[in-house]
């Protein structure tokens, strides 16, 4: 049942919230508050989409009484928000990743439960099609591996991607798409072990530019992802599944390639989840059926736990546990 009155707002209105507005848009889902910071750029998104403007999120909750709250801020710039929009009982969309750090994740994961509000991540690769076709064939076939790439050249200076302290390194911040597409398939990781180089280029990032990350998963089965910053790559975020005589290649945003049992499979997508994830995440809400999402804030905060023991691992040089 399509419910065109929900109250809309949005914490945070730079980059992602843009594709998150567009796609709204595209649904007819008009958009009634928004919230940032910076007051001047709170003002301009709110003038085009005809919104009111905040610089503070609790009295927007105050007084907007929002139903749907998407969270689009940095990393390092979680503290309530989360758990404040839950609290005050609307349904919540988070940009990946939740948070820096699990106190913070695990906070707002207490509060969305107790409240019992809809919740979803930004994961969108888990929405796309090619993802879709590739749980269709794997079905319940048992996967023993999986690998992934995320390799792209940020710019240099970004006002706050490189910085450790607001980001958390690229595992943390981007690659995070590929360790939960990963662990979607795989499931739960129990330890990695990671690997890092720092310096490599100027002015891009105060972390480790490339990395290695190797998983163990509760399953048995075995992992390994490789992250760079520094260099454009062909096929550059893909994930690789493999099982007993089965391979899946998922290239995002569209191709899935591989041979199941001496099949090939060749199959291209049209969305990479973009689009779908939010027009998901609205049904869900309208239908009040949490069933409905397959990337929620508890499954999120895995993710963001796998890539944050990466990180002990890269200081302590040891394999660490992936404490939730
Ligand atoms: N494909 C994806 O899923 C994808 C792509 C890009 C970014 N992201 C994620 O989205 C989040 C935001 O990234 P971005 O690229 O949009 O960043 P951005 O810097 O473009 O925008 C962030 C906005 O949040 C505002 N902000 C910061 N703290 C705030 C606060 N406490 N209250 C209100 N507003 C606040 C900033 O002023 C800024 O306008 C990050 O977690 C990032 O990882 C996801």
């Amino acid at each position: 049942m399509k419910q065109q009155n929900l109250k809309i707002a949005f914490i945070g209105v730079g980059g992602i919230a843009g594709s998150y507005r567009r796609s709204l848009n595209q649904l007819e889902r008009p958009i009634a508050a928004v919230c940032d910071i910076n007051a001047e750029r709170a003002a301009s998104i709110a003038t085009e989409e005809n919104a009111t403007a905040y610089t503070d999120h609790t009295e927007m909750l105050q007084k907007e009484k929002p139903d749907v709250v998407f969270t689009c801020i940095p990393p390092g710039a979680h503290t309530t928000q989360v758990a404040d929009a839950a609290a005050a009982g609307a349904a919540v969309f988070v940009a990946k990743p939740v948070a820096q750090d699990l106190e913070t994740a695990n906070r707002a994961r207490e509060a969305v439960a107790s409240a019992g509000v809809i919740n979803q991540v930004g994961y969108m690769a888990r929405y796309s099609d090619i993802t879709a076709k590739a749980k269709e064939l794997v079905g319940d076939q048992k996967l023993t591996m999986g690998i992934g790439r995320f390799l792209t050249r940020m710019g240099a200076n970004h006002p706050w991607w490189g910085k450790y302290d607001v980001s958390r390194g690229q595992m943390v911040e981007q690659t995070t798409h590929v360790f939960d597409l990963i662990r979607y398939f795989l499931g739960d990781v129990d330890s990695v072990q990671a690997y890092g180089i720092k310096g490599v280029s100027d002015g891009i990032a105060d972390f480790e530019e490339c990395t290695v990350c190797n998983l163990k998963f509760q399953s048995g089965a075995v992992g390994s992802i490789t992250s760079t910053c520094v260099a454009r790559a062909h096929e550059n975020f893909a994930t690789e599944l493999v099982g007993d005589d089965l391979y899946l290649k998922l290239t995002h945003d569209s191709g899935l390639r591989g041979q199941i049992s001496g099949e090939g499979v060749d199959y291209t997508g049209t969305e990479a989840g973009y689009f779908r994830q939010v027009e998901q995440f609205i049904k869900a809400v309208d239908a009040n059926d949490q069933g409905l999402v397959l990337s929620s804030y508890a499954d999120a905060v895995k993710s963001l736990a796998v890539t944050l023991a990466a990180n002990r691992s890269l200081e302590t040089g040891q394999v660490e546990e992936v404490i939730a």
